[in-house]
């Protein structure tokens, strides 16, 4: 019996090994190794996969949230509205600025934002609502830009999890006033090491984000206002030209597997719930997340260990639970589906190189263990 893992990156560079090596070496022998024309190459083909009129390089999701946010003009006295269940960097970014993040819950069949309960969190020190796809799956942009329209308020998307996934024919990131990429090497276009991305149609804050990642500056050694450093290296930006390449390709391998297991698994309904696709959407499949019903999920999790299968829980809480999150008041129970998925949410393999032969191993294991827990 063999090992699966949640993700395999060495499967992945095995696929474009030639490729990556030639231009890696071509960068450690150049001796530039912080900006030039493979960064700029690299945003150039990344706002042009996104249609959207500008990228720009940052050195993680989490930077390029922060640096969006700030570059909206985002602080102190603002509020921003934002899914309680999802990774820390999406609300983290938003206290980064001295901004409230303020929670709204999930649908169990999405994982996104409940809809219905955005207009209910606007106050009138609303600014931003951030969706996030999360797991791949993108949130039902028609309806989500019309809130924000309704209310004047600017829309980031948090694409971290969801690089190629598109609402209607728009990728998601080209949709709201600015996307926010993570490159971290387990997301659907991911480097070596940390970056991070972002893409919009807005000049004016293409220029506030590039002076924010480069401490607050437009012109050499002057500088405007207090920023941070943060670059997307130049060895990520040629490794990640390279993958854009085949993200397509690798997004549709993931959209096939995740077909494979719903229909495999087609009979287990009983005890777990399979994720969809939306209609007027593409998902990318970063994860494919079920919820395992009755209290079974940590059972299941260890017997599945125990075949030799190694599964994911993302997020065993939610972020109003969160100790570092204490201080704006939530309370357990506030936000119960969000709270029911922490519970119940597990993450079977899933990377565009898994076989055949593995998902049927991760699921004879389910269709075994299931009944028995
Ligand atoms: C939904 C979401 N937002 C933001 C981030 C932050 O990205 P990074 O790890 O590149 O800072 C992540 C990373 O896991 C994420 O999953």
């Amino acid at each position: 019996m063999s090992q699966i893992p949640p993700v395999d990156l060495g499967r992945q560079y095995a696929n474009i090994a030639a490729e990556t090596n030639a231009a890696v070496l071509e960068i450690l022998n150049s001796g530039c190794y912080i900006g030039g024309e493979s960064v700029t190459k690299f945003e150039a083909r990344f706002a042009d996969y996104h249609q959207t009129s500008f990228a720009a390089g940052c050195n993680s999701g989490t930077d390029a949230l922060f640096l969006a946010l700030k570059g909206l003009g985002i602080g102190a006295g603002d509020e921003v509205i934002t899914s309680t269940f999802t990774f820390v960097a999406t609300a983290e970014a938003i206290c980064m600025t001295g901004a409230k993040p303020v929670f709204v819950d999930v649908t169990a069949d999405s994982f996104n934002l409940d809809l219905e309960q955005i207009e209910s969190a606007i106050t009138p020190q609303t600014k931003a609502i951030i969706p996030v796809h999360l797991f791949g799956r993108p949130v039902n942009m028609d309806r989500l830009m019309a809130i924000a329209e309704r209310y004047n308020l600017k829309v980031i998307e948090d694409c971290a999890q969801a690089t190629g996934a598109a609402w209607g024919m728009q990728k998601v990131g080209a949709i709201g006033d600015v996307g926010c990429f993570s490159f971290f090497p387990t997301k659907n276009l991911g480097g070596c090491g940390d970056g991070g991305a972002i893409t919009t149609h807005n000049e004016d804050l293409l220029n506030e984000f590039t002076m924010l990642r480069q401490h607050g500056s437009k012109i050499r050694y002057q500088h405007d206002v207090m920023g941070v450093n943060s670059r997307l290296d130049t060895l990520q930006a040629v490794i990640l030209s390279i993958k854009l390449r085949h993200l397509d390709r690798w997004n549709k391998q993931r959209a096939a597997i995740a077909q494979r297991y719903t229909k495999l698994l087609a009979g287990l309904e009983e005890h777990i719930q399979l994720p969809t696709a939306p209609e007027g959407g593409t998902h990318v499949w970063n994860q494919y997340t079920l919820l395992v019903k009755d209290c079974k999920r940590d059972a299941l999790r260890e017997a599945l260990q125990e075949k030799g299968i190694s599964i994911m829980i993302y997020y065993p809480k939610p972020l109003h639970l969160q100790p570092v999150f204490l201080e704006y008041g939530y309370q357990s129970g506030q936000f119960p589906i969000s709270e029911q998925c922490a519970h119940e949410v597990l993450s079977l393999p899933m990377f565009p190189d898994l076989s055949i032969a593995e998902q049927e191993q991760v699921v004879a294991a389910l269709q075994t263990v299931l009944p028995q827990l």
